[in-house]
């Protein structure tokens, strides 16, 4: 029986959640965490939920996993498709099932929601990540080549 709980991220999470995301940067090697930044651009979502969803397991009233999924308007996939922008698990609740428990809730709602698709970037280094989304169903697409272009 799992003592975790997911839900949709809530206004009263959002002092918990730095930690959290503090992590996730650190792991992936994002510079430039702000706190302040942070919480302008969740609480956007929050407002604006044409933007995204956001996901938290919860332990004991403490978050231990969190997930932010954005949508974006697709014809080529035929519907709104979305992204797994970032997703998070606490080292010490790892192996337990949260993180798979994150994306079937999202993925859940998100299919009642006619969202025709979930896309992810993964990084080639992260073995632990990609032998997680390939074990829960997730396809390489290799014809393609991630390219992007910075403001
Ligand atoms: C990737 C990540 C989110 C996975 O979270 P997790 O909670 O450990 O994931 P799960 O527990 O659902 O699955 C992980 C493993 O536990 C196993 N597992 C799942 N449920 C289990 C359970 N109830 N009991 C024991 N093991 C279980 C899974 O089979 C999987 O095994 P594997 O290591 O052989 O692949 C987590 O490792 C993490 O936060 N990593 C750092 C950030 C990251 O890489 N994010 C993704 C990149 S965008």
């Amino acid at each position: 029986m799992p003592t975790h709980q997911v839900r949709p991220f809530m206004a009263k999470d959002l002092p918990k959640i730095f930690k959290l995301a503090q992590a996730y940067w650190k792991f992936e090697k994002l510079p430039g965490f702000s706190p302040n930044a942070y919480k302008k651009l969740v609480t956007k979502i929050l407002k604006t939920p044409a933007l995204g969803k956001i996901w938290v397991a919860v332990e004991r009233d403490q978050l231990i996993g969190y997930l932010v999924v954005v949508f974006l308007m697709s014809l080529e996939y035929g519907g709104i498709s979305s992204e797994v922008d970032e997703l998070y698990v606490e080292s010490s609740k790892r192996g337990r099932g949260v993180g798979e428990a994150l994306l079937t809730a999202a993925w859940q709602k998100m299919y009642e929601k006619r969202v025709v698709r979930i896309s992810l970037r993964v990084g080639k280094s992260n073995k632990k990540g990609i032998r997680f989304y390939r074990k829960i169903g997730f396809l390489e697409r290799n014809e393609f080549l991630v390219m992007d272009r910075k403001r």
